[in-house]
């Protein structure tokens, strides 16, 4: 079978206009600007207004994408969303942006892979385009956190944000995706979950009066496994593309913590410009943090074509994945 080369036709994002700053947090919360820029690198993060859901941002992204790569929704064949913030439970967001979209060829569907979610629709993405089943597909991480969050519970509210972003994948003559690693490890599921909702604990007076619809995560455990996974699933990548690190012009982690991302650019030997860092200003977007930072580098100039990316994740499943790709 002849595989064929996929790249990156066009990306775009969407991020909602009003911001919150760590002294809008202070007013609310036992917290400090102090504390939070110091332990996580954020400043400020975007929310959504009232009314705004998931696949909203996701269209804007969306089309934004198509814009970037001169593709009409007609075109489109297939449109995957990671998120773990969607519209509904059923149906998928992905159908809700194929409407909105009136992408009337394409199939929809979701994946849900915590902060991994981009990484593992862009390798879905890829090996529909790779095998020739399809020739446009949308890969969006779409999120709108700010529903999901306790904004009672100080060590979680603060880190999470709202945004969107999405790529627009076709046949390329020169490969532009180049390799992947992905990988799971379900036994720490409860490090990072939100409990209720589901089958395991269905919606319930009690599971409301409990808070078990919002996000719990074990913050230190979280963190000393992302330190480690970031650099173990990106050199894995990195082998799998026959790349060696030397070659790498960008690194496009997800933004969790400024600490994990300087963990992982000081094993890579990168200098801090050839980091894409937006945590300062958006948090932690979980599936939108990749392609709106990969957005932001193209846009403001500093990423262009040919140049070598690893695009990293790590998350809720626990899960990881990277990407070794030629923009
Ligand atoms: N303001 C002030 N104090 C706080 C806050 C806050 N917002 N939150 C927690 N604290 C306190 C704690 O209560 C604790 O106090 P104590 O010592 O009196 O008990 C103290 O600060 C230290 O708490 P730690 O949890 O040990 O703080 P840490 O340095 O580990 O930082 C953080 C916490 C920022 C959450 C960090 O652990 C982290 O970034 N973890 C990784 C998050 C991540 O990567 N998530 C995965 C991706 S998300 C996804 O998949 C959806």
């Amino acid at each position: 079978m002849k595989f064929i080369n996929t790249g990156i036709l066009g990306v775009g994002s969407a991020i909602p206009p009003k911001i919150v700053t760590n002294f809008d947090l202070e007013k609310i919360l036992d917290t400090s600007d102090e504390w939070i820029r110091t332990r996580t690198g954020i400043h400020e993060r975007r929310i959504v207004e009232d009314g705004v859901c998931t696949s909203d941002l996701a269209t804007q992204a969306a089309r934004a994408a198509m814009q970037s790569a001169g593709v009409t929704a007609a075109e489109i064949d297939m449109i995957i969303v990671a998120t773990i913030t969607p519209d509904t439970i059923t149906p998928s967001t992905a159908c809700f942006v194929q409407a909105k979209l009136e992408a009337i060829n394409a199939a929809a569907f979701d994946i849900s892979a915590g902060c991994t979610g981009f990484i593992y629709a862009l390798s879905l993405g890829h090996a529909y385009i790779q095998s020739g089943a399809c020739k446009r597909v949308l890969v969006i991480g779409a999120e709108v956190m700010s529903r999901f969050l306790d904004w009672q519970d100080r060590s979680t509210c603060i880190l999470f944000g709202d945004g969107a972003g999405a790529v627009l994948l076709g046949p390329v003559q020169e490969p532009g995706i180049l390799g992947f690693k992905l990988g799971a490890d379900g036994s720490q599921a409860n490090l990072l979950i939100i409990p209720g909702g589901g089958t395991n604990q269905p919606a319930s007076r009690s599971s409301v009066e409990n808070r078990q619809h919002f996000i719990k995560m074990c913050g230190n455990e979280t963190f000393k496994f992302a330190v480690r996974i970031m650099g173990e699933v990106t050199q894995e990548a990195l082998d799998a593309a026959g790349v060696g690190k030397s070659k790498l012009d960008f690194l496009v982690p997800h933004q969790a913590n400024l600490r994990i991302i300087e963990s992982a650019r000081k094993r890579f030997e990168l200098p801090e410009d050839r980091v894409v860092v937006n945590i300062d200003r958006y948090g932690n977007m979980s599936s939108a943090s990749i392609p709106v930072a990969l957005d932001e580098a193209i846009k403001s100039g500093r990423l262009k074509r040919g140049h070598l990316m690893a695009l990293v994740g790590f998350g809720a499943g626990l899960t990881w994945g990277a990407a070794v790709v030629r923009y």
